[in-house]
């Protein structure tokens, strides 16, 4: 596996792919990486000859008191995991590489009727940061395909949907949410909780199943199952954030007309904000 931090290296290295009319799946990461990251390079792999991994925290989707110093990062054996799963080339640049000269980019993009709903009204800013580097990623590799994980939804509808604005030549690929034997999905911010939060933490997938079974059963009261489920969550120990029942296309709250559904939640629990969600087709 080639590890290149320069923006014209790794030009001239994908140039050479690209002549020889190479297949480029793309999986972009902060690192500290899991099963659940490792599994998006496995389906990377399904989908091109040449799969690039990128590792960099990006100091624009983090607000002012998040934890963008504090985020883990593990570089040397998130390098081992990716070489060991067959990744062809990393791409992890620094933060003056990405965003020289003032170390902000200028020019943002912004998914407007998708950014400042459920974590976007949390976390202000953070999905025009996310959109903004993932575009940038995306004009620097150039991939034809680009993988993501499921677990951060909105994220992958924001994604989606900036890359279909701007006719940006890119398959966008959602990757099933990848679960520890507890069912809580796995993530790099599960490394802030103690052995008690870790099995504390299983509830807010519980609560999204349990929710999902009544909506099964033809239960159509939304507001009152989203209060039931944050009710539940604070009595294990859980600070609310949100828990809803949305469309899937467009996140608004699901009306009783509405069939396809996705239940999402986010919850503070000890240093973390954890999220989940389950999407679901209901039979009319
Ligand atoms: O999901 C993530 O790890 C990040 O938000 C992403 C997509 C790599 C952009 O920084």
């Amino acid at each position: 596996m080639q590890t290149i931090d320069s923006i014209s290296q790794l030009r001239s290295y994908l140039w050479k792919a690209k002549l020889e009319h190479k297949v480029i799946a793309f999986v972009p990461t902060m690192g500290n990486l899991h099963e659940g990251h490792l599994q998006l390079i496995d389906r990377a792999l399904e989908e091109a000859d040449l799969v690039v991994a990128s590792i960099f925290v990006n100091p624009l989707q983090f607000g002012p008191g998040e934890d963008f110093n504090g985020y883990p990062r593990t570089f040397i054996a998130d390098q081992e995991k990716l070489m060991s799963r067959g990744c062809h080339v990393l791409f992890a640049p620094s933060v003056e590489e990405m965003y020289p000269a003032t170390n902000i980019s200028s020019t943002v993009v912004k998914v407007p009727h998708l950014d400042q709903l459920l974590c976007g009204a949390s976390r202000p800013g953070h999905f025009t940061g996310v959109a903004t580097v993932v575009s940038k990623l995306f004009g620097i590799v150039q991939p034809d395909v680009a993988i993501f994980g499921l677990k951060d939804f909105q994220q992958f509808l924001v994604i989606k949907q900036f890359t279909n604005d701007l006719c940006l030549p890119v398959k966008i690929i959602g990757a099933p949410i990848a679960r520890a034997e507890s069912g809580l999905a796995l993530s790099s911010r599960n490394g802030y909780l103690s052995a008690i939060e870790l099995d504390q933490a299983a509830h807010l997938y519980r609560c999204l199943i349990e929710c999902r079974l009544a909506l099964e059963s033809g239960q159509k009261t939304f507001d009152k199952l989203a209060e039931h489920a944050q009710c539940q969550l604070e009595s294990v120990g859980f600070t609310r954030d949100y828990f809803k029942i949305c469309r899937q296309d467009d996140l608004q709250p699901a009306t009783s007309d509405d069939t396809h559904l996705v239940i999402v939640a986010a919850a503070y629990l000890g240093k973390a904000r954890l999220i989940d969600n389950i999407r679901l087709t209901l039979t009319p």
